[in-house]
């Protein structure tokens, strides 16, 4: 079968076989196949969708195009959690030593900032030391030693999903349901993995801004994750706002040592033990995920999650005392406050213009290659919600460099909304797949 043949088909919205869709990938990985047909065929996609044979197999060739991490030879069930991405979103260094301490084995393999999203390895990078680079024998001997390690993702890794992902950044298509699906799970299987609790973010400051496209997302994810002896649970999260106050690298991992204390925003904590405690649930520690949420909740309260976040940090090469004194990981020099225009009640903070705005200082990248600047971020003072006065801070932006602050400090102006009545109260769990 010619390229140009199912890529027509594909136009037409007929259904490919597996075995087109896998010589297909095989071939564009090889590079038997020029990018511009390769775009074309995902153009077909983003217009004519997949059905879910389609998505399976392609994740299956994505998935073949590398190698698969063996955790095996490690006892007990192997659980991940993954989010779609968002702004302020630091569950992922919450979640997992709360499910590790609870004696789940958590093997986290996590990605980097782009565009307004954050990205975990950033986050723990910020802490003086850490070492993300593991190697997968050093991964699998830290995950059977502490139950949790931190690590990137591998070259081996489905490398047709790099080179896919390359070309749909560039030709429109990241947005598509079943692209999106097959990239984050073929990944996700290839790393081993026997259980994953998805956190798919709906939203201004997320991939997804329709609840129904994010459903239809966690749908397909975990149907693809069953088909391939997973088993997988989806949450689907409000991302309409930052998730707690704190938006940067190293600020955020202030807020986790807070968290880890008990001392952290309401949104952040109860999405933080809600994921930990489908975690639990899903590493069979529990019978049932009411005892496996009462667990989570105990190990936050015990201190035990933020112990064993402590222990992780220091296997992994970094200073581990930078959750109690805070001056140890890197500084900002210089604060701009955002005021509030009038006496009123918050009733939006747009969570793409804080991640944009935030990346603008240096907190996030906006090609892979650029470097991050773990000092900087934003602290919010307010949540949606809250009453303000005229002139009160309703956030801070923590900045080493003030070339693009001013521009920083307009988005951010424009992300709140102050108005004369409270709005809706938001739901953060929408939802739940699986
Ligand atoms: N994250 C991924 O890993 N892949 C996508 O396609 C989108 C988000």
């Amino acid at each position: 079968m010619r390229t140009v043949d199912l890529i027509r088909r594909k136009r037409d919205g007929e259904e490919l076989s597996a075995e087109e869709i896998s010589s297909l990938i095989e071939q564009y990985t090889q590079g038997g196949i020029p990018d511009y047909q390769m775009s074309a065929f995902l153009m077909a996609v983003y217009f004519s969708d997949m059905t879910d044979q389609e998505v399976t197999a392609t994740t299956k060739a994505m998935v073949a195009s590398g190698s698969t991490i063996d955790l095996s030879g490690i006892a007990g069930v192997k659980v991940d959690k993954h989010s779609t991405g968002g702004v302020g979103d630091k569950t992922s260094l919450i979640a997992a030593p709360l499910a590790a301490a609870a004696g789940v084995m958590v093997p986290m393999m996590s990605g980097r900032a782009l565009g307004h999203t954050g990205g975990t390895l950033d986050k723990l990078e910020s802490i003086p030391g850490f070492r993300t680079s593991l190697s997968v024998d050093e991964f699998r001997e830290q995950l059977r030693m502490y139950n949790l390690a931190f690590m990137g993702q591998t070259p081996e890794v489905a490398p047709a999903d790099g080179k896919l992902y390359a070309l749909r950044d560039v030709t429109a298509t990241v947005e598509s349901i079943p692209l999106i699906a097959s990239s984050i799970m073929s990944k996700k299987i290839s790393e081993g993995m026997d259980a994953l609790v998805l956190d798919v973010k709906v939203g201004s400051g997320a991939f997804i801004k329709k609840q129904v496209d994010a459903r239809k997302l966690a749908q397909l994810m975990v149907a693809i994750g069953r088909r391939h002896d997973k088993r997988v649970q989806a949450l689907i999260t409000d991302m309409n706002q930052p998730l707690g106050y704190a938006v940067g690298n190293a600020l955020e991992i202030m807020e986790v040592s807070q968290t880890l204390q008990n001392a952290g925003p309401t949104d952040l904590t109860r999405l933080s033990l809600e994921l930990a405690a489908r975690m639990i649930f899903l590493g069979r520690v529990t019978m049932t995920l009411d005892d496996a949420r009462e667990l989570a909740q105990r190990k936050l309260l015990d201190g035990s999650g933020y112990r064993k976040f402590k222990e992780v940090i220091k296997a992994q090469g970094g200073d581990a005392n930078v959750l109690d004194r805070f001056d140890l990981l890197p500084n900002a020099t210089g604060v701009r406050e955002i005021l509030s225009p009038r006496n009123g009640f918050v009733t939006a903070i747009d969570a793409e213009y804080i991640g944009m705005a935030s990346a603008m200082i240096g907190a996030g990248r906006e090609t892979k290659e650029d470097a991050v600047d773990p000092a900087v971020g934003m602290i919010l003072e307010v949540k949606i919600g809250q009453k303000v006065d005229a002139g009160a801070v309703l956030c801070r932006l923590y900045y080493t460099k003030d070339e693009k602050l001013e521009e920083a400090a307009e988005l951010v102006e424009d992300a709140f909304r102050v108005s004369g009545t409270p709005g809706d109260e938001r739901e953060l769990i929408l939802e739940v797949v699986g």
